[in-house]
């Protein structure tokens, strides 16, 4: 399939860090930053948005590093964006991702009265995130956002949280990550399986046509919604002490383990995807980006090669049978690990923090990120599992389960715990760069 298309995505009106692929290896960091005073908050926006990179020419390798900016809801209110249009965005926005815990499952340890602070309060004004492909050219954006903040005391930085790929450029857990993106109509960026039909622009982009046929209204005034998208942020905490033992024990033997752990995630470690090579890793494969995503689930309808409650089957089922339209919950993540990895063999936790930042982006914050949250990780209805929740990142309580269609009977893994924990995060706007000037130049 191909992604040309008759529909003109602005790119050089939206953010680099709505739509282009994080690079691999990367270097970066989040910035979190409160708005003490107003006329501050817009001359920061005034300052950054000469070094804010646009969408345009995504091929262009210059373009690996960027610079990306979103705003809280408490964020455009700390701005002074009046209240009429403040009320024209999302609900969910609106709220913040603290008041949605109960919607989102973050109970327990990943309540948001355990959260790191300032994730989850009001302070959160704005998220500055930096991405390069290495540390010198991270360095240079550190340096021009250091640039842009000078002599504004009405504005604070609040938390720095650094983020750089793993030596072997794998997650925590030990598993290539960042392979399955969807293709966008117009983007000029590629997806990753050419089995997937490119996705209408309206999905990732406000004002746009989305998959349901229908343009709908974006935040008012228009300057402000249009070519801007929503972006979730969470600092996940994995526990990956836990994963290892939990397969460990559960192996008869160090080939078992890798596929029990392969059966967790959908893949194995390498990427190769459990459809492809549903006996092996195949490290080839993994590595093939024009094959390692080059599938559907068609042809594993009773999950024997990879199980319907594997994470990465959960999160995207294709063309499986389940309840609902995958379609209308598709993502942008850009996921990147923070804290330092885990020994390898170690099976003791060592009291590190360590994890994911897992970043979402995309035009529908309820059926995109809340309902995947709620209804394909925290609840196993849509594949006939009521009781199983995702069984690397649901908020298992010791007593979750995976089931592992296999002949001559089926294998169920129980007693799960939860191996991720969210630190906190925030529901933001990422506006265009035409948006951005029309906030800096308000004169409430
Ligand atoms: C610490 C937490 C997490 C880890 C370690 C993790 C790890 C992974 C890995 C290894 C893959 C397979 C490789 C790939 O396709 O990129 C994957 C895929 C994916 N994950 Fe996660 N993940 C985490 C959290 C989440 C969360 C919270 C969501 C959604 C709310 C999510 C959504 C997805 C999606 C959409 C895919 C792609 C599935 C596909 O297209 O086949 N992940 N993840």
């Amino acid at each position: 399939m191909t992604t040309e298309t008759s529909i003109t995505l602005e790119l050089d009106d939206i953010q680099a860090g709505a739509l282009r692929p994080r690079s691999s290896p990367y270097a970066g960091a989040y910035f979190l930053l409160r708005i003490d005073e107003r006329r501050a908050g817009r001359e920061l926006l005034r300052r950054l948005i000469p070094a804010l990179a646009s969408a345009a020419n995504p091929a262009d390798p210059a373009k690996q590093a960027w610079l990306a900016l979103a705003l809280s809801y408490q964020g455009l209110k700390a701005l002074g964006v009046p209240e009429e249009s403040l009320t024209s965005f999302a609900p969910e926005f609106q709220q913040g991702m603290a008041a949605r815990a109960s919607e989102l499952d973050d109970v327990g340890e990943s309540a948001p009265e355990h959260w790191e602070q300032p994730l989850g309060s009001s302070d959160v004004h704005i998220v500055l995130a930096a991405l390069a492909p290495d540390a010198p050219r991270f360095e240079t954006l550190v340096a021009r956002a250091r640039e842009a903040l000078s002599d504004l005391p009405g504005v604070a930085l609040l938390w720095r949280q650094d983020v750089a790929s793993l030596p072997n450029e794998r997650e925590h857990f030990g598993f290539k990550d960042g392979i399955g993106q969807p293709a966008i109509e117009g983007s000029g960026i590629g997806g990753s399986n050419p089995h997937e039909a490119p996705l209408k622009a309206g999905e990732f982009v406000l004002g746009y046509e989305d998959e349901t046929g229908d343009l709908l209204p974006v935040p008012q005034p228009e300057v402000l919604g249009r070519n801007g998208t929503y972006m979730v942020v969470r600092k996940l905490h994995t526990r990956v002490a836990a994963f290892r033992q939990y397969v460990r024990e559960r192996a008869a033997s160090p080939a078992e383990e890798e596929l029990l752990a392969a059966k967790f995630v959908g893949r194995w470690r390498s990427g190769a995807p459990l459809l492809l090579a549903p006996e092996h890793d195949d490290p080839e494969l993994g590595a093939d980006g024009q094959r390692n995503n080059a599938f559907l689930y068609g042809d594993d309808p009773r999950g024997l090669k990879c199980p319907f409650g594997a994470h990465a089957r959960r999160m995207n089922p294709r063309d499986s049978a389940i309840v609902g339209e995958v379609r209308l919950h598709r993502m942008i993540r850009r996921g990147t690990t923070y804290g330092p990895p885990l020994p390898a063999g170690e099976l003791e936790d060592d009291g590190a923090d360590r994890g994911l930042m897992f970043a979402f982006v995309g035009a529908h914050l309820a059926r995109q990120f809340e309902f995947v949250q709620m209804q394909w990780v925290n609840d196993g209805r849509f594949i006939g599992a009521p009781s199983e929740k995702d069984p690397l990142v649901g908020s298992n309580d010791g007593g979750g389960q995976l089931t592992i269609p296999q002949q001559p009977i089926r294998r169920r893994m129980q007693g799960l715990p939860a191996f991720v924990v969210n630190r906190g995060g925030e529901y933001c706007f990422m506006p265009a760069l035409s948006a951005l000037r029309w906030l800096a130049d308000l004169d409430t």
